[in-house]
């Protein structure tokens, strides 16, 4: 890759597979999680007002699998945090995952376009705010009180993703864009190859395990798992090696 210029920013987009080697699922691997429950059921507006419970036992039983002690960011996180600090202000990471490895392995100039499992909202009052307990339809709204008003602050199938016009700023500006662990099959995200190229002005690069559904619009790929190809592109792009 030809040496970036001093002020050049980077947007990276980040999907389940950054975080399979933390030991959290992806969804359309062999064995993923829609393989195992139905994304209408669980991942949509209709599904939660069909059955909150089922929807809420589903996202509480991930919002506790974070807090098993074996979960933790993997070198991939690391190295994307650790760029960031070598470069403050010039990389955004735009993750679809809603975990929070990313926090915890340090970077902060960060989107999560499809929200946040440690994050609930009320859907009459609420602006989101942070939870780490199961939610239940019998909760309490802390803010204006009603009862089963509280919703996982996640973007469901049918919603529009979290901070667009900030995403497509950047996207818009950057000079180097790097898609990791996404399959390619969930829109907009899967589209954000296809912006980049159409303004002509950014390097694009995808470091996945397997070519993704889009794999033949990134000018540059490396496959294989991301605890091994994002350290040493982060490397390559700050000219030295990094130590996860
Ligand atoms: N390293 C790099 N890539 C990996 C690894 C790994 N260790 N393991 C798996 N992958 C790749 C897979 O090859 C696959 O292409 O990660 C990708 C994961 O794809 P998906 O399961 O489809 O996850 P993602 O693309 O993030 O899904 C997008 O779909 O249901 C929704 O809202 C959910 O945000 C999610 C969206």
């Amino acid at each position: 890759m030809q040496p970036l210029p001093s002020d050049a920013t980077i947007v990276i987009l980040t999907g389940a597979g950054i975080s399979k080697e933390s030991g959290l699922d992806t969804f359309r691997c062999e064995g993923g999680i829609w393989s195992k429950v139905r994304l209408e059921d669980v991942a949509t507006p209709e599904g939660f007002a069909a059955d909150p419970d089922l929807v809420h036992d589903f996202y509480n039983a991930r919002r506790r699998g974070l807090s098993d002690p074996t979960i933790a960011p993997n070198p991939a996180h690391h190295a994307l945090a650790e760029l960031e600090r070598h470069w403050p202000g010039r990389v955004l990471i735009v993750t679809q995952n809603i975990d929070d490895l990313h926090e915890r392995a340090g970077s902060r100039n960060l989107i999560h376009m499809h929200g946040e499992l440690l994050k609930i909202r009320c859907v009459h009052c609420g602006l989101p705010r942070h939870w780490s307990d199961d939610l239940g339809t019998a909760e309490m709204c802390p803010d204006c009180k009603r009862s089963g008003t509280l919703r996982p602050h996640i973007v469901w199938f049918g919603e529009i993703p979290l901070e667009m016009e900030r995403i497509m700023a950047a996207l818009s500006d950057c000079a180097l864009f790097v898609s990791i662990g996404t399959s390619g099959n969930v829109y907009p995200a899967a589209g954000f190859v296809a912006q980049v190229r159409r303004l002509g002005l950014a390097h694009t690069v995808e470091l996945n395990l397997e070519p993704s559904q889009g794999a033949t619009l990134f000018a540059e790929h490396r496959n294989g798992p991301a605890s091994q190809t994002v350290p040493a592109f982060v490397a390559e792009i700050l000219g030295r090696e990094i130590h996860g």
